[in-house]
């Protein structure tokens, strides 16, 4: 266990190292900055005036109620192929903490993306969620829905101190259980869960207007797309620890333990027993960019694609490592 724990914590080491090229959020995990501030919660009240602030003001609408003005419906365009939110996943419009955070985005950008093989701008990289998770086609980059995205994303960032590491701004920590995660146990523990939400066949529950989903669906044809990052065990197991059960969680009161928000991540993603919208995407032109768990290969290494999918990743980091090469997730 002693050896795994060592393993883990130069796995994170060098995961920080390449955070601008690996271009994740989860860079520095675990890391002790003595610049570490309190999480920030933007200021409604303080949104600017004008033009600029109607904006941003759109832009958040837009993060909180996706489906209704850019969805299979969209009163202002219809751009999203399903109707979960923005906010399903980045929550509190991008501003919770642990929850894909949002608010160091347009600072980061533009930057180097392994899953793309280029550099993207974040207007770029704002349409990869639209077509990935939300399975929809580009925003066009001067349509105003766009502009608005873009300009809610510089108003929050502008909020937070450009020197200073914001608690939550990256993934919450996990350890790496030293086994594979498994899908079945992951399925008794989504029973016992999840599913009184999200429904025993992972199809969520919608609004009673239809518009939106109240419980986001988490597999099937209404849910993210195998090409998205919450298809990615690891990624996934980080979100959920920090995030789910929706209402007896909070990142600094966690209520799943790693080992099982690693199987439930794995019964949620398993492709052999669950669909989802999969249109042929191609990921990660280099193979030496490819994130640890990314399930589909070819990898540069000598493990299966159900190795990389669902773990132990102990030995796949200790391989990298052993090569001089640095893994990411
Ligand atoms: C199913 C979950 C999901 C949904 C829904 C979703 N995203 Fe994402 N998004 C992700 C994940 C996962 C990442 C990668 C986070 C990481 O690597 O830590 C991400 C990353 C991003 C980033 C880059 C953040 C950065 O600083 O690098 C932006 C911008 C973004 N999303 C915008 C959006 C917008 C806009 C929408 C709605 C149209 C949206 N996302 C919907 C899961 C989602
Ligand atoms: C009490 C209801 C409830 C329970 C229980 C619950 N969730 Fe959720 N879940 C939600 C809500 C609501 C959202 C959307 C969050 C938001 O909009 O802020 C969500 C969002 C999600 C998302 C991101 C959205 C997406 O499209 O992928 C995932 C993944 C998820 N939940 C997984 C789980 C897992 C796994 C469990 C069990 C450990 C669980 N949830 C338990 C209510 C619940």
């Amino acid at each position: 266990m002693k050896s795994v724990k060592r393993y883990i914590i130069s796995g994170i080491i060098l995961s920080g190292v390449f955070a601008c090229r690996q271009g994740t959020t989860v860079a520095e995990k675990g890391s002790v900055k003595s610049d570490t501030i309190s999480p920030i919660f933007p200021d409604t009240l303080n949104m600017p005036k004008g033009k600029f602030g109607e904006a941003v003001r759109y832009g958040r609408d837009l993060f909180l109620f996706t489906a209704y003005y850019i969805g299979p419906e969209g009163v202002n365009g219809k751009y999203t192929g399903n109707k979960i939110n923005c906010t399903h996943c980045h929550q509190w419009a991008g501003t919770k903490p642990f929850s894909f955070n949002l608010m160091k985005s347009h600072e980061r950008y533009p930057m180097y993306r392994a899953r793309e093989g280029k550099v993207l701008s974040l207007a770029e990289r704002i349409n990869n969620c639209v077509t990935r998770p939300h399975n929809g086609i580009p925003l066009p980059l001067d349509s105003r829905e766009m502009i608005a995205m873009l300009s809610y994303l510089k108003w929050i960032n502008e909020t937070v101190p450009k020197d200073k590491w914001m608690t939550g701004e990256e993934a919450l920590a996990v350890e790496f259980p030293a086994k594979a995660a498994s899908p079945e146990n992951g399925s008794r523990l989504y029973a016992e869960r999840c599913s009184r939400c999200h429904g025993p066949n992972g199809e969520g529950r919608m609004n009673a207007d239809s518009v939106s989903f109240l419980y986001p669906p988490l597999w099937g044809k209404e849910a993210y797309q195998p090409g998205s990052s919450m298809h990615r065990v690891i990624k996934q197991a980080q979100w959920i620890k920090a995030n789910m059960p929706f209402d007896s969680v909070m990142w600094n009161k966690t209520v799943l333990t790693d080992e099982e928000a690693f199987d439930i991540a794995a019964f949620v993603n398993d492709d052999r027993i669950h669909s989802r919208p999969n249109p042929a995407t191609i990921d990660y032109p280099f193979p030496e960019d490819k994130a640890i768990d990314y399930g589909k290969g070819p990898y540069i290494d000598t493990f299966s694609e159900v190795q990389h999918k669902f773990g132990p990743y102990e030995p796949i980091m200790l391989y990298w490592k052993n090569k001089g090469w640095k893994p990411r997730f």
